[in-house]
């Protein structure tokens, strides 16, 4: 299988907030522009996979500025790393203030999919080729936060199995 590159699979894409889409005080829900990641970066696993991929987890995720119906959206998608039939997404979310012209940054989320095959097993991943510095600096990251989602995982494993008994 060839290795691919980010920029094969990465995208940019905005969506303008409406009243649909926030509380009565014209504040965007949470879940909405969760909503809108987890979508986005589902894109690019699929993309970068050529497979139906299904989010295996989402690490946590901090709103630092509140978004307002009219804002605009941007979410910003790339696969950071990619392990045998895992791949982290990562997601860069800002919104802008269009009559302004204010871009703020919302959000950063990292996301975890599984490509899986036509019975629905996890199947191996095409490699992920890094070229730009901040694709470099993206990989080594991602690389990181997988280690520690590994151990986190064997750590709950190994805490349930001695709670079992
Ligand atoms: C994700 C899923 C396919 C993993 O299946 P599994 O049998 O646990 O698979 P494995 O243990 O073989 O792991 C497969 C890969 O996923 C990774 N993985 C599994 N669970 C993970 C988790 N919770 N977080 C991050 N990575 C995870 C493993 O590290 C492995 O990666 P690698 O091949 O790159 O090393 C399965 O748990 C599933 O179908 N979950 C439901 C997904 C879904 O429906 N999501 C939508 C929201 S409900």
């Amino acid at each position: 299988m060839d290795a691919k590159r980010c920029a094969d699979s990465n995208l940019v894409t905005a969506i303008q907030m409406m009243p649909q889409d926030a509380n009565p005080l014209g504040n965007v829900h949470g879940g909405v522009i969760m909503k809108y990641i987890d979508n986005v970066a589902g894109m690019v696993g699929t993309r970068h996979s050529g497979r139906p991929v299904v989010t295996a987890s989402i690490d946590r995720l901090d709103f630092h500025h509140p978004v307002h119906v009219g804002n605009m959206l941007i979410l910003k998608a790339s696969a950071n790393f990619v392990g045998r039939t895992s791949m982290e997404i990562g997601v860069r979310v800002e919104a802008e203030d269009l009559v302004k012209g204010e871009v703020r940054h919302t959000a950063s989320a990292y996301l975890t999919f599984v490509a899986l095959d036509p019975k629905g097993r996890p199947t191996e991943l095409p490699g992920l080729l890094v070229e730009s510095d901040d694709e470099k600096r993206r990989h080594e990251e991602a690389r990181r936060r997988r280690e520690m989602r590994l151990a986190e995982r064997k750590r709950e494993k190994r805490e349930q199995k001695q709670s079992r008994g």
